[in-house]
């Protein structure tokens, strides 16, 4: 077996836990599902979807059975709809039909929505029993299965009713994403962007350089070749939960008094039009993802407008969003509706919103809405909606 990479996650006053990444983690699931829970655990439910099911979960079922656990399975509609309370609610008879203990477990196999839910219903089902994360999408991966959020949407807005829950485990296969669409992957590789933009240029440059290298066609082609790129994609995707576990460790329930540059809230650079532009598009448009792609501009506009960021650091971050891949158009929506959606952004504190900024590459401020004059906001979104990203103008 290939090398395994591991980054352990600490917090304070309890176990630390493991996330272990490598391109055939997927063998790992009953060893470290055996490892990592309670050595009382016998029974096991696997949460997933019909789509990733059909392609990975034969495979995860049959290695949980040959650890020794009693195994169910259970498959949630494919979508963002789906993560609501009443599909927690079936999640949660289905754990009780399949008797599950305190000392059971629950794993979640797919993407940010299936980890989201199943750890949700993991976290209130007998008050809280194990999961583990087996994430399969590049977002999942790198960002949703570390940092112990889990959460359903509700009619009032995405993400309004959750838990913390920290997973026992996380188990990463690269391998994995060889069957991702190409638009999750833009999106996967617009969070990662923003993980390097906040957490340090070092994670910023070997996110973009393993872009570059993507782009240059330089993949797949030698078997030689193919396994070194497996290789670096699987320290990339390391590094990267391993700056996500750093931040989460330091402020695990994000304190909203916390204003500093390795503040949980930093991750949510590129948020706070991301979400505007999702709800005035009615969430059609783009994968969160994607959206967090133009986000990350406009707050280095802004940043850049106050005098705070070098135009060449607006550039780098502008071109590297570029590499992420295709986003769809943003010029043609009502700017006055964007702005709206932004003042009523739910993660504003006091009725304020709180823009997450970049001083440079790899350090972020945040910065209150108020002290931002209305017309920079205005300006900044119209340089970094123009269009430059889409289809038609990438020649
Ligand atoms: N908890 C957190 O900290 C956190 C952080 C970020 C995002 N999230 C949540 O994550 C969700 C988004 O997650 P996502 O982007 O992974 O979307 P997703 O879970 O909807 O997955 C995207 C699509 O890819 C499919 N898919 C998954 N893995 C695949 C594979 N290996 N091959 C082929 N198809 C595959 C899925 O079935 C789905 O259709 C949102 O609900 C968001 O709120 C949570
Ligand atoms: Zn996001």
């Amino acid at each position: 077996m290939k090398q395994m990479r591991q980054v352990s996650v600490r917090l304070a006053g309890r176990e630390n836990y493991e996330i272990e990444i490598g391109a055939n983690a997927l063998a790992r699931v009953g060893d470290t599902a055996r490892r990592s829970l309670s050595p009382h655990a016998r029974r096991v439910a696997v949460v997933s979807n019909a789509r990733v099911f059909k392609l990975y979960g034969a495979g995860v079922l049959r290695d949980l059975r040959a650890a020794g656990f009693a195994v169910s399975h259970w498959l949630m509609g494919d979508g963002e709809r789906h993560k609501n309370l009443r599909t927690a609610e079936r999640a949660l008879a289905f754990f009780s039909e399949s008797k599950l203990e305190r000392t059971d477990a629950v794993v979640a196999l797919g993407g940010g929505v299936v980890g989201d839910l199943a750890g949700f219903a993991a976290a209130v089902y007998l008050r809280g029993i194990g999961f583990l994360q087996v994430p399969t999408t590049l977002l999942a991966q790198i960002d949703a299965s570390v940092g112990g959020k889990t959460a359903v949407n509700t009619r009032e807005g995405k993400n309004l009713i959750g838990a913390f829950h920290q997973p026992r485990a996380v188990v990463i296969s690269t391998a994995t994403l060889a069957t991702l669409p190409t638009r999750e992957l833009t999106a996967g590789w617009c969070e990662a962007i923003k993980q390097g933009a906040v957490g340090s240029r070092p994670l910023f440059e070997q996110t973009r350089r393993f872009l570059v290298a993507e782009q240059t066609g330089e993949a797949a082609r030698e078997l030689e070749r193919a396994s070194r790129r497996a290789d670096e994609l699987a320290e990339l995707i390391a590094a990267q939960c391993s700056f996500k576990a750093k931040i989460v460790s330091a402020d695990e329930r994000e304190d909203v008094s916390r204003t500093d540059a390795r503040s949980r809230r930093i991750l949510n650079f590129g948020h706070t039009t991301a979400h505007a532009l999702e709800a005035v598009t009615r969430y059609r448009r783009f994968r969160h993802g994607e959206a967090v792609g133009y986000g990350m501009l406009v707050a280095a506009e802004i940043s850049n407008r106050l005098g705070m960021l070098a135009a060449s650091e607006l550039e780098s971050l502008r071109a590297c969003v570029q590499l992420a891949g295709r986003l769809p158009r943003a010029d043609d929506l009502d700017e006055r509706a964007i702005l709206r959606a932004i003042a009523s952004d739910k993660k504003s504190v006091g009725g304020h919103v709180r823009w997450v900024l970049l001083e440079r590459i790899g350090r972020a401020r945040i910065v209150s809405g108020q002290e931002i004059p209305p017309r920079v906001v205005r300006a900044a979104l119209r340089a970094a909606l123009a269009g430059s990203l889409t289809d038609e103008k990438r020649g």
